[in-house]
Order: structure tokens, then sequence, then C-alpha cells
């Protein structure tokens, strides 16, 4: 699930026409009609939804509408790649377990939005990404794998935000993977 420019979502559809990947890939759902993630799933061939919060009631009805897309389409595991919409309750209680978010610092650092800047202003010397259950409460559930990226004396938001991304494209697969095998 993506609302932008989906490049975790990229990292994880090479992973699967590359290699030998444990999973397939039965669609992508944005949350937002122009994300432009949405054209490299359709020119990989891939089922593409949109649902907007604003096509439904409320959140719940929206998160209900995704469960039954995503379940129309036999997905068993859903990955957050940069979907920037927290998640209803019942949508986390119901996938729970199969749900799983990248989050661009080392949980529980930084939670929730601005992580690169934060890292900056907190002056750390490393920062990084993580791949984590999701649960109802934000950004919380039981981390499945982090990668560290150094912060360098030189870095700006942009410098550091595209070390870690390149660190999440290598670990968003990698984690997928692991959790289909210890499943
Ligand atoms: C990624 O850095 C991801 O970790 C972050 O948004 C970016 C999405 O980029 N996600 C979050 O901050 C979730 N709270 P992408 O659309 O190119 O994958």
């Amino acid at each position: 699930m993506i609302s932008g420019r989906g490049s975790n979502m990229s990292a994880l559809i090479e992973a699967v026409e590359a290699t030998d990947f444990p999973a397939q890939i039965v669609g992508v759902i944005s949350n937002k009609p122009d994300a432009t993630g949405l054209e490299t799933a359709k020119n990989h061939g891939l089922n593409t939804a949109v649902h907007a919060l604003k096509s439904y009631a409320d959140k719940t009805t929206t998160d209900r509408a995704i469960t039954a897309n995503l379940e129309q389409w036999g997905a068993e595991i859903v990955c957050l790649a940069g979907f920037m919409r927290i998640v209803s309750d019942e949508f986390a209680k119901h996938w729970q377990g199969r749900l799983i978010n990248i989050h661009p610092s080392l949980l529980p650092k930084y939670k929730g939005l601005n992580t690169h800047q934060r890292a900056l202003d907190a002056g750390d010397k490393v920062h990084g990404a993580t791949v984590h259950h999701v649960v109802p409460e934000l950004d919380a559930g039981p981390v499945i794998v982090q990668q560290e990226v150094p912060i360098l004396p030189d870095d700006n938001v942009e410098t550091l935000e595209n070390r870690v991304l390149q660190a999440e494209h290598l670990l968003y697969p990698a984690a997928l993977a692991k959790l289909i095998r210890t499943h």
C-alpha cells in the first residue's frame, strides 16, 4: 500500500521479479489517486486500486473496503510502503501479524514524521530504517529488521534521506522474506 512515489514498492517488485523470492505481489493500493507509484505498478502488470478517505464515510469504512479488496486479490501479507495515513485500529487488528510497515528511523526513536530532521537536530551520529509489524499504536509494533545508516558531518535532510532510502530498498525485501520464512 502506497501514497506517493513508491520507491520501496519498486524495490519489492524488483526483488520478486529478479530472484527466487518467496512471495508474489497480488496488487497495489493507494489512498492517493495521483500517487506516481500506481503508474510504476501498472507498468509491471500489477493490479492497482485507489481507496481515498474522501470516497467513504469514514476511516473505518475506507479500511473495510481496502480489506475486502485485498482479500479479493488473495493477499496474505500487507506491506505498507510509504502509506502516509494511519490505518484504523480495526484494520491493524484484522491483519495483525500479516501487516508490516517500513519507517525511516531506528524505532523506537523518532516515531511519526520528519524523522531525518529530528535525527539531525538531535546531533545523532547514526540513523536508519526499521521494518516492523503494525499494531494500533503508531510505529510501536514488534521490529522485524533494522538497518543503521551513518550520519555524516555535512549531511542535510536530503542527503540523509537519500542514504536511508537506499538502505530501505534492501531492507524491505529482506524483512518480507524473513517474515515469510519464519512463519
Ligand atoms: C520512505 O522513506 C518510508 O520509509 C517513509 O516514507 C517514504 C516513502 O518513500 N514512510 C514513513 O514515513 C511511514 N511513516 P517511497 O514512496 O519512495 O517508498
